[in-house]
């Protein structure tokens, strides 16, 4: 979704500002601009609707000036056009803003702006801040207390950048349910929505909070809330270097983030198995065992991948600690007034961290005095800062919009939350060196996985010619199925359609044929049975049969088969799922599609 890039400095900024837009692009959007400003105090501008590749061919020679503000658009109100795309400037074109989130309150003040002479150039919401802005802007007006004022008049959520030509010796920028952190350099700064854009030129960084504004010069900054206190930031460190952000010597960041899942996994559970106790160390938790032992049930919440990872973290809390464990989506939850116990233990989950659903149910839980971990991968995310305690995935950045190495790893996440609390439960010491013995082996069996990547690229390249496909599995298959079939249309646009294996008959049994086959997940445990009979069922129909499992079936069960290693019960759908990723990956490039930015879709999904 959108992303907000500012520089300032001694530095041309316009190159400053695209390479940092670029570093964004991953994140969807339909539309590009920069606003810089010199010494002269003249305001340049160019945004194009397009590629950020498009606005940097568009930009003319003489485009000069040492501060600016730029940003990716993805639109909300108005069509994605040259005149919808940020900056927006007021009616004298002094001041421009760019700005992620959503003005609730647009059309009123945008009513109220209008009678007192301001002229839309937009069809925007953001556009109100620049004419609020310039209307607080008066003679000895600082540009901090005029953006401050205006903020005041907005409902609604906002991250911007504010660029003020007659005072291009600052950017103010502001935030309110959409990140903003500042990059330090060497006497220049930066701003941006997302620390990507920032790691080319500076790893020291701080994240603004909610309500939180910052004056950023040249030479330094200052962080004041809506009131003008001065607050106190400690500047944090970004652990990544500049190439985890870049795709290597892989065709697509998606095919490198698959890969790189050993090492996600293995920075995942890194200092946190206790050999001695055969449990977890989870030190972000903020629960003793006894708070812990009086939790009666678990709740997840999560959207998209990061729900099913959540069922299957449901899955492992209910099988190792023995407590009811449920997931639901966080975008449904918020909406039907949930009733929040006391007793239940909350548990927001996001790679992002920014994901407005979960955001707000997250919100509504604590304001209804539930207790909420968040299982987040982007350190000082907005999740991560509203719950109460939680785990950080350590998985490194993930920049494809499907997630894998994060879909993973949080489910690693949810074993060692599993583990832990089985452990203050009832869950045997040897259970626990079981499980422990279990998560070391998985980086390793992932590897293994990984390296029949050809085989299945050719069933990819086959099974793709079909217009659809069936996903089934049961109990420990099921959410295993769920994001296989999340993961094959969201990146090859073919229809998947997901079914518990024991719901077939009740059915979609009717849909079953030649042109319609079946993606099964068949763990060898004491369903196989089962699972082979429902098989046999689809085959009995001349459907087609591709199986994930422990062993090939015979040809009366299945067409096709990929093995995977043998684990703990408990942890094998974590293996059962990497084919297929890989399978979607590659039907994807079969198929020709924009496999890192699928149409429609963007990597965060900051908006309602
Ligand atoms: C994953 O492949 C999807 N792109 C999407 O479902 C994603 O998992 C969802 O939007 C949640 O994102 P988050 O983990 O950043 O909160």
């Amino acid at each position: 979704m959108c992303g907000i890039v500012a520089y300032i400095g001694s530095k041309d900024a316009a190159p400053i500002l695209l390479e940092g837009l670029q570093r964004l692009e991953y994140r969807g959007y339909d539309s590009a601009g920069v606003a810089v400003a010199g010494r002269s105090g003249a305001l340049r501008l160019r945004k194009v609707k397009g590629r950020v590749a498009d606005l940097a061919e568009a930009l003319p020679a003489r485009f000069k000036g040492t501060a600016g503000v730029g940003h990716t658009r993805w639109a909300t109100h108005g069509e994605p056009n040259d005149a919808n795309a940020h900056p927006h400037l007021d009616g004298t074109g002094r001041i421009a803003v760019v700005h992620n989130g959503i003005i609730e309150n647009a059309d009123l003040l945008r009513d109220r702006l209008a009678a007192d002479g301001a002229v839309f150039a937009s069809e925007t919401d953001s556009e109100v801040l620049a004419h609020l802005i310039a209307a607080h802007t008066g003679e000895g007006t600082d540009l901090e207390d005029a953006v401050r004022r205006a903020l005041k008049h907005i409902v609604g959520t906002y991250g911007i950048a504010v660029l003020d030509a007659a005072r291009p010796d600052r950017i103010v920028v502001a935030r309110n349910g959409s990140p903003i952190v500042l990059g330090i350099g060497e006497k220049e700064m930066f701003a941006a929505s997302d620390v990507a854009a920032l790691v080319r030129y500076t790893r020291q960084v701080v994240h603004l909070d909610d309500g939180e504004l910052a004056t950023v010069r040249a030479d330094g900054f200052r962080t004041f809330t809506e009131d003008a206190r001065t607050t106190a930031k400690q500047p944090s460190t970004v652990d990544w270097e500049v190439g985890s952000y870049d795709t290597g010597s892989h065709r697509h960041h998606l095919i490198k983030e698959i890969h790189e899942q050993p090492d996600a996994v293995e920075r995942t559970l890194r200092g946190r198995l206790d050999d001695r106790f055969h449990t977890a160390h989870l030190g972000g938790l903020n629960l003793d065992a006894r708070e812990l032992r009086a939790i009666r049930r678990v709740k997840i919440l999560g959207c998209g991948s990061a729900y099913y990872a959540g069922e299957m973290g449901a899955q492992l809390i209910e099988e190792l600690a023995r407590v009811p464990a449920h997931a639901e989506p966080a975008s449904e939850f918020r909406y039907r007034n949930p009733v929040i116990e006391a007793d239940t233990l909350y548990v927001a989950v996001s790679q992002s961290g920014e994901t407005y659903d979960t955001l707000a149910a997250v919100q509504e839980i604590r304001r209804k005095g539930g207790r909420v971990l968040g299982v987040v991968n982007t350190v000082g995310s907005a999740i991560a800062r509203e719950c109460d305690g939680g785990i950080y995935l350590h998985a490194g950045p993930e920049i494809s919009v499907a997630s894998t190495k994060a879909f993973t790893s949080t489910v690693v996440a949810f074993a060692l939350l599993a583990l832990h609390f089985g452990r203050v439960h009832d869950l045997s010491p040897a259970d626990g060196r079981r499980i422990c013995a279990g998560l070391k082996a998985l980086p390793g069996q992932i590897r293994e996985i990984l390296a029949r990547e050809e085989r299945i690229a050719g069933l990819a390249a086959e099974y793709a010619k079909h217009e659809g496909m069936m996903f089934i599995g049961r109990v420990r298959g099921w959410p295993v199925a769920r994001e296989g079939a999340q993961k094959l249309k969201e990146v090859s646009y073919v229809h998947a359609e997901a079914y518990p294996a024991s719901e077939l008959k009740h059915g979609p049994l009717a849909l079953i044929s030649p042109e319609l086959p079946t993606v099964a997940v068949v763990p060898d445990d004491e369903l196989l049975d089962k699972n082979l009979t429902t098989l046999g069922e689809i085959r009995a129909r001349s459907g087609r049969v591709l199986a994930v499992g422990h062993r090939a079936p015979d040809p009366r069960h299945a067409d096709h088969a990929v093995v995977v290693p043998r684990n703990e019960p408990e942890l094998d759908p974590l293996l059962l799922g990497i084919p297929l990723q890989l399978l979607a990956y590659h039907a994807a490039v079969a198929l020709g599609r924009d496999v890192d930015k699928p149409r429609n879709l963007a990597k965060s999904v900051t908006v309602e």
